[in-house]
């Protein structure tokens, strides 16, 4: 079964309130037409509630850019995953390297926010990719082997399609440098074998892995194209309406 292709805009500590609804009106009024995408949008936990409201049962997904792993008590600042439910948000993003990066998050708690969302009817869209030092040291392959071997150790089987895997090279986010068609092809296809070892060849076949980093309408075919990419995590490009839809059909028309 071919695997539909997911774009989601990840909007960060951008948008408040009013500034979130006005984009998703732009979005609403346009994004009807296009088909053979999934489309999504994860503003700041402020506007999920209105959001839902505007978007309702539509064609948006909603998600939230974070999550706790404990289901309640004393745990200040943070938002559970059935606080999120009861928004209506139908994913979170779990691992973003600005989490990692200055929030202290780690592969352990990724895979216990991961194993909370999912048990907590939650899709999750599991952020990995590694730093340009890693890179340069030719270790990116193991570092985000080891991000997917310890990040995904609560998840079932049973569960793995609601997981979304966003392979986000940390040195091509918000610098306008991109991987290539040709890297962030071979660290897809490298994700997906790693997934087929742990989780079986059907698991992996049907799994969907965005690529984020500087995703723009300009270079958003030549990325969507690449057979082990399905989708994108887009971030600055996203803020704008017009921009964020033209990357939506990018993806659409790879087919
Ligand atoms: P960017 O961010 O598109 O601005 O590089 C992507 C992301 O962080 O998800």
């Amino acid at each position: 079964m071919a695997r539909v292709p997911f774009v989601c805009g990840n909007w960060k500590m951008n948008k408040n309130v009013p500034a979130s609804l006005e984009l998703v009106d732009e979005l609403l009024g346009s994004v009807g037409p296009i088909q053979g995408v999934e489309i999504g949008i994860a503003p700041t936990f402020l506007a999920l509630h209105p959001v839902r409201k505007k978007i309702q049962a539509g064609k948006l997904r909603l998600a939230a850019q974070n999550v706790h792993f404990e289901s309640d008590g004393a745990y200040t600042g943070e938002v559970s995953v059935s606080m999120l439910k009861d928004l209506g948000c139908d994913y979170v993003l779990v691992g973003h390297s600005e989490r990692r990066q200055y929030f202290g998050e780690t592969n352990a708690s990724c895979a216990k926010k991961t194993g909370a969302a999912l048990r907590g009817g939650l899709r999750v869209i599991y952020c990995i990719g590694e730093t340009l030092a890693e890179r340069d040291a030719g270790r990116h392959f193991d570092v985000v082997s080891l991000q997917l071997r310890e990040g995904l150790t609560e998840l079932e089987r049973g569960r793995a399609s609601d997981l979304v895997l966003a392979y986000e090279p940390v040195w091509a986010i918000g610098t306008g440098r991109t991987a290539t068609p040709d890297q962030a092809q071979e660290m897809h296809a490298h994700i997906r074998a790693r997934i087929a070892e742990t989780f079986g060849a059907e698991v992996a076949a049907e799994l969907r892995i965005q690529y984020g980093g500087s995703v723009k309408a300009s270079n958003a075919d030549e990325l969507f194209e690449q057979p082990d990419i399905d989708g994108g995590l887009i971030g600055g490009a996203a803020l704008d309406a017009q921009g964020f839809l033209s990357i939506c059909r990018s993806a659409r028309s790879r087919g």
